[in-house]
């Protein structure tokens, strides 16, 4: 027995093997496969999760796609889940084996969430607010987080403040518009006008159809714009920022000129990239719990129909999340 082992709780009848969706080959939705594969363990620090739902995000299908940040297959994708604690690792002192928990694994080397077990550091997960279901818990850490670190974190958010979120509807957006929100903030949504009555009830003060209505007109006096969409999205969302606005983007390529037109317009452009966030999934808890942040879930799906899923979030018009359920609720 090594030292790891030592500290590891006993495995007592977890399975030696797990079902995942893997891909052997990047491609369309028809490379994920549901096989059987080792169930990993814990190693120091971590915590292995019987998943019972893991969200599916842009990122998967885009990984899935191109490899992305991973390279090339075999992969299992997914990085935010709500699950049980099957194990804890070596010097795990936050959680127990039994506990509710979710998070958010570290992007992008931790994926692997589309399983029916996953390994992920104990501080990447917070405990599963009791108030709701494993459902709604798997459908939040990824696209909330990005929100909170990109709003609370980057933007330095305070009440009052005007926020202009794009894409509203969206799986980061729908979340974004209602931690805005709960911060105190006047928010300006935009989505298209079918999803304009969505929009206003998590709270919206103001919805823009983007389709009709050009927002870098519209708006005026920002004090941070959060931007989903990337390319001239970045560049003429500075134009409605007030003089040391802040525009966060969750497309982490600048569109040419942007960080020139920034500094001549006196304010500030980040593009960010989410990360696993103890801390971050506390406060997600505690919105939760208040009754201020639900995901809205456009779409459960049995792990094996992982491609189904993938091809119902490639069109792009999702409104909220789409989760896949590896156990029973
Ligand atoms: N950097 C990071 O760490 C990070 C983290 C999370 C997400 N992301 C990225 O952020 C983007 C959004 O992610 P997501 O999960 O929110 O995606 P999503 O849920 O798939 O977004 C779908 C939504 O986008 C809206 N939309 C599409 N084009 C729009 C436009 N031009 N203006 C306004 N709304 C528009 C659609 O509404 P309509 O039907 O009304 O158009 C739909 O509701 C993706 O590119 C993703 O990869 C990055």
């Amino acid at each position: 027995m090594n030292s790891l082992d030592a500290g590891t709780t006993p495995a007592g009848t977890t399975p030696a093997t797990m079902r995942a969706v893997r891909q052997e080959r990047l491609g369309g939705p028809e490379v994920l496969e549901l096989v059987e594969v080792p169930r990993p363990s814990p190693g120091i620090s971590e915590i292995l999760v019987r998943v019972h739902a893991a969200s599916v995000n842009p990122t998967d299908w885009k990984h899935r796609a191109t490899g992305r940040f991973l390279g090339q297959p075999p992969f299992v994708l997914g990085w935010d889940l709500s699950g049980v604690v099957e194990e804890v690792g070596l010097g795990v002192t936050l959680f127990s084996p039994g506990d509710e928990v979710f998070g958010m694994l570290p992007y992008p080397e931790g994926a692997g969430a589309h399983a029916e077990y996953a390994v992920g550091p104990a501080r990447a997960f917070a405990h599963k607010p009791a108030s709701v279901d494993h459902v709604q818990a798997g459908a939040l850490p990824l696209a909330a987080l990005t929100a909170w670190q990109s709003l609370v974190d980057t933007a330095g958010l305070r009440a009052g403040d005007r926020v202009l979120v794009h894409a509203a509807a969206g799986g980061v957006g729908h979340l974004a518009v209602q931690i805005a929100k709960a911060r105190g903030a006047y928010v300006i949504g935009t989505a298209s006008a079918p999803k304009h009555a969505f929009v206003r009830e998590l709270g919206a003060d103001e919805v823009i159809d983007y389709r009709e209505t050009d927002f870098a007109e519209a708006v005026r006096d920002a004090d941070v714009v959060l931007d989903t969409i990337g390319g001239d999205y970045q560049l003429r969302s500075l134009r409605t920022l007030r003089h040391g606005g802040v525009l966060v983007s969750t497309v982490p390529v600048a569109a040419e000129g942007l960080h020139g037109e920034a500094e001549r317009l006196g304010v500030r452009a980040a593009l960010i990239l989410v990360e696993d966030d103890h801390a971050g999934m506390r406060a997600i808890a505690d919105l939760v719990e208040a009754g201020q942040l639900r995901a809205r879930i456009a779409g459960t799906f049995p792990l094996a129909d992982a491609a189904r899923a993938h091809e119902a979030g490639e069109t792009d018009r999702t409104a909220g999340k789409l989760v896949l359920l590896a156990a029973p609720e």
